[in-house]
């Protein structure tokens, strides 16, 4: 077996003085942040320099600004891992240029659409083992947390669906583990310079345990129970890369890579969504009601069938709005190799840009009252009129989310089938708040009850 130690250098830490994120902090460890990155961004007209002593900053919000960075000039636009590097290994949401292709070809096909007619009964059942888990909370009676909820369900539909494996691990544990490295707000030279809240701080060998913890995963879930031994998973397309002898650079470690980030990029975005959407529809009840009144339309009292998930339009449409107003990933990172021109604004060679989906998402010049909860603004005829690169929860671009549309068939039969048998409530402040990490989390979580319809 290859390399186990663990990569964890101090130096790149999310919290130390070079990284971008300790720069943003003091924008982000506000009480309303996207409020405040909202303000300045009408005040600078969409482009935020932020000048330091020896880097740029630029904070840019403008459709145009995205499709620059993102699309016609991306190859001058290098990805920004630093930090994040003990999470995802060197697996390809890292890596730029031809590597990166060179990565990115065998894993494509996992998530080509005709693939998802295989992966929807492992959705289902790991839908299943949630409705059984809820039934007893709707019995006990007890508040629970939803972005746990959520997370462990996105994470066993990763594990059955992708890898054909049970999920061996404790979601719970060992997501919290890595959550409290990936909050730049616990880290310690952050927290030396604004102690207040109640963070927990985490030390140097707090992280290096969490990473450990986080790097035994994925041969966890390698020697976990297989489930049908099929012949063409995700995992055997990792394998089979790593066997050819003509694609060197794809080891052991690359696979193990791979794996890492599909278990932290495709569950904790998908089951951050579930979560606002949870949340949005607890406070839209008629919105919830229309949910089941299509499920019963589309599906009767049964249980949807593969070919049934397109005419599930209304719950997609809710999910689309929740990730317009809840981008899972709210800002996209990159380094500029070489200088550009963005609509008249200069980016040097070495500038980092961030581009700010949550902006476009909110700007009223592209959505009509944008803090209002309107799914239908998703209805095919009115998506048809949105400005290109006004929506942004799966980036743009080559570089684009390779999970995007897997994510919205999961959470779209989560919605259908949790809703049908549940009413969540949720019991937290209202409104909830933002905790901006390098996910848009909500401060203190998102606490529910779960009621059994009858
Ligand atoms: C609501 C759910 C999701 C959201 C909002 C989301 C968002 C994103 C975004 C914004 C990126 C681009 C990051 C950047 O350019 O810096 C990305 C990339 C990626 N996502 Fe997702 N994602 C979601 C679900 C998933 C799922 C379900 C998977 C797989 C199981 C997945 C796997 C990936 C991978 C592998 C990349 C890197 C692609 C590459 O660099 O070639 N994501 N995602």
């Amino acid at each position: 077996m290859a390399d186990m130690t663990v990569a964890y250098s101090p130096s790149h830490g999310l919290g130390e003085e070079q990284s971008v994120w300790f720069k943003l902090t003091p924008l982000l460890n506000q009480e309303n942040p996207m409020q405040v990155l909202m303000a300045l961004s009408d005040k600078y007209n969409g482009v935020i320099p932020i000048n330091l002593k020896n880097q740029r900053i630029v904070l840019l919000s403008e459709p145009a600004h995205a499709e620059r960075v993102l699309v016609s000039n991306a190859d001058n636009y290098t990805k920004y891992f630093d930090g994040l590097r003990p999470i995802f290994g060197r697996s390809m949401i890292t890596i730029d240029g031809a590597l990166w292709q060179k990565i990115r070809t065998p894993q494509q096909a996992a998530f080509h659409p005709n693939m998802f007619e295989e992966y929807f009964p492992y959705l289902m059942s790991a839908i299943d083992s949630k409705m059984e888990r809820w039934a007893k909370f709707a019995s006990t009676g007890e508040t629970i947390e939803m972005v746990e909820e959520t997370w462990t369900l996105a994470a066993e539909m990763v594990c059955k669906a992708l890898f054909d494996r049970e999920m061996p691990f404790n979601p719970h544990f060992v997501f919290k583990q890595v959550k409290t490295y990936t909050d730049v707000m616990n880290h310690k030279s952050v927290r030396l310079k604004n102690v207040r809240g109640e963070l927990v701080e985490i030390t140097g060998e707090d992280t290096a345990k969490a990473m450990e913890i986080w790097h035994s995963v994925p041969d966890m879930v390698m020697g976990a129970n297989i489930l049908e031994h099929r012949e063409k998973t995700l995992l055997t397309m990792l394998q089979e890369a790593e066997a050819d002898p003509e694609f060197p650079e794809f080891d052991h470690r690359q696979v193990i890579d791979e794996m890492k980030q599909y278990l932290w990029a495709g569950t904790e975005t998908t089951a951050l969504t579930l979560a606002w959407s949870l949340y949005l529809l607890s406070q839209h009840p008629e919105a919830m009601e229309r949910i089941r009144q299509e499920a019963r339309s589309v599906c009767g009292d049964a249980d949807p069938q593969w070919n049934q998930v397109q005419q599930l339009a209304y719950t997609r449409q809710v999910i689309q709005e929740t990730m317009r107003l809840f981008p899972p990933i709210w800002g996209l990172i990159r380094i500029a190799a070489g200088d550009d021109d963005i609509q008249g604004h200069k980016i040097k060679a070495g500038d980092k840009v961030v581009i700010l989906s949550y902006i476009a998402h909110h700007s009223p010049k592209y959505w009509d009252d944008p803090e209002k909860f309107e799914p239908e603004r998703f209805a095919p005829e009115r998506a048809k009129k949105r400005v290109k690169y006004s929506y942004l929860p799966f980036a743009a671009g080559k570089r684009s989310c390779i999970g995007g549309a897997l994510s919205q068939i999961e959470n779209t039969l989560a919605l259908v089938q949790l809703l049908r048998r549940f009413t969540p409530e949720y019991v937290g402040p209202s409104p909830a708040k933002i905790h901006a990490t390098v996910t848009l989390c909500p401060k203190g979580g998102l606490p529910f009850r779960i009621r059994a319809l009858s």
